[in-house]
């Protein structure tokens, strides 16, 4: 362990050291593997440096706060402390303009006040419509595939495109599928062009015609013209008054004719949907898939009892949480755990690294749907954030996931194709880095 008077007393910029943490030509010589595989790097952070990690970044002072009531003091009790005025965000915020995702402020409370009742109420009814629907036409394409002896899939493919599905009709109706699709897919790969350009501390302005800012302004082009699209289309099918609503796209435009909304703020709420609600959902069904193959007396008891599946899915989140990494800003100085963390200091949490905390989790690395039974702890567990920015689509995707297992594992057997780690791509969300090949069975 380094300890903090054996590092310099500041950085670069007058930026003082406050935790311990890295010496500057130890990260700058990894900086390659950082960049490939930030999850043991972060992992081995915490336990090299401890709970509160300052890296010799020095703009912005980089923080990583890998404790569980650490991560949990930035984001419920220190909430107005700190904002979104980061990298991962302004990037993403290319793509989903000033969506709830990314807003800060007045104008993110406003955006919440309008969309949080339809996450309540209507988007839950419809989810579980769109889910028992895509679940059956993955049914019947599975039954035709394995009757024809092509038992083999890649279960990471099947599961993209089952919540890429689900995703597209919950937003703009089954009517409007095709274009779904399109849309979906424009902002997925604006998206990794965001990734990219993050992850790049020399990325050029996107007015400069680099290769990868044309295809990033290209992808977002397609995003803007398909938002278009769908919205000319659903101007001439506008829903009748008193009508139950039939997705998301009904709820945005309800919302701008009470003039709550205007039309680019509605364009920046359905790219953020997208953004924020397919790959996530996706990749904790991935993980999922992934765990119950490896441990198989699991998946027997799941297949004897679905009610096992929200607890499945809650324990695989802890172990794949999707979103690994979450950023803020700091508005003014903050102390966690003693430490003081100076205004204006980028704050790191990884839920990948606080899901494996000893002090909340025995065994953190068995996969052990029991622990879940009666519920999931307040501290120490952050999958979908938390405070006022908890993820808006929690329950909808716990609905989702918790479906779409239980569904999957009452019918198939899905068995992988050998044994061993499966390399993992820490991207926008965590994917396994060559697909996942599984032997699927009818049971
Ligand atoms: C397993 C699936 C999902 C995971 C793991 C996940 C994770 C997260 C996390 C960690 C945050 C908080 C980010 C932060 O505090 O910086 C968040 C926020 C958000 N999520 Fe999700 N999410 C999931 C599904 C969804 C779905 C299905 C939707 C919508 C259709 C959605 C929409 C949003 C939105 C709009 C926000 C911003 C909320 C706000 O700041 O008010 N998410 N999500």
């Amino acid at each position: 362990m380094t300890k903090i008077e054996n590092l310099p007393k500041r950085y670069g910029w007058n930026t003082p050291v406050t935790a311990p943490g890295p010496k500057g030509m130890q990260m700058l010589t990894m900086m390659k593997k950082i960049m490939a595989e930030p999850l043991p790097f972060l992992a081995n952070a915490r336990l090299q440096f401890g709970d509160v990690v300052q890296f010799p970044i020095p703009k912005p002072a980089t923080y990583f706060v890998a404790s569980p009531e650490g991560a949990r003091d930035i984001l419920v009790a220190k909430h107005k402390q700190v904002n979104k005025r980061t990298i991962q965000y302004t990037s993403l915020s290319l793509v989903t303009g000033e969506g709830l995702l990314t807003a800060d402020g007045e104008v993110w409370k406003q955006r919440r006040r309008i969309l949080q009742p339809a996450f309540h109420h209507e988007m839950i009814a419809l989810t579980q419509n769109e889910v028992v629907a895509a679940l059956d036409r993955l049914n019947q394409r599975w039954t035709k595939a394995v009757s024809a002896g092509d038992e083999i899939m890649d279960l990471d493919q099947e599961m993209m495109s089952l919540a890429l599905e689900i995703t597209g009709n919950t937003l703009f109706g089954t009517d409007l599928s095709g274009e779904a699709l399109e849309i979906t897919q424009a902002t997925i790969s604006a998206l990794h062009g965001v990734v990219a350009r993050a992850q790049n501390p020399l990325a050029l302005p996107l007015r400069i015609p680099t290769p990868a800012n044309q295809s990033m302004n290209k992808a977002v082009a397609l995003l803007d013209s398909a938002i278009d699209r769908i919205l000319k289309l659903r101007l001439k099918d506008r829903l009748p008054a008193g009508q139950p609503i039939r997705d998301m796209l009904d709820v945005l435009l309800a919302a701008q004719d009470a003039n709550d909304i205007n039309k680019e703020q509605l364009r920046d709420e359905i790219a953020t949907f997208i953004v924020a609600g397919h790959e996530t959902v996706a990749s904790a069904l991935t993980w999922a898939v992934h765990l119950l193959g490896k441990n198989m007396n699991e998946q027997e008891a799941l297949a004897a009892n679905s009610d096992r599946s929200l607890q499945v899915f809650n324990e695989t989140l802890r172990l794949y949480p999707p979103a690994w990494l979450i950023t803020r800003r700091t508005l003014e100085p903050v102390v966690v755990s003693d430490i003081e963390i100076p205004a204006n200091s980028l704050v790191i949490l990884s839920p990948w690294v606080t899901h494996r905390h000893e002090s909340v989790w025995q065994d953190p690395l068995k996969f052990n749907p029991d622990r879940m039974k009666d519920g999931v702890p307040q501290v120490g567990y952050l999958p979908f954030g938390a405070g006022p920015r908890l993820c808006i689509g929690r329950d909808m995707a716990l609905l989702e996931g918790s479906l779409i297992l239980a569904d999957l594992y009452r019918n198939w057997k899905i068995t992988p194709l050998q044994s061993g780690e499966v390399p993992i791509d820490a991207s926008v969300t965590l994917r396994p880095h060559n697909g996942l090949p599984m032997r699927v069975t009818a049971r």
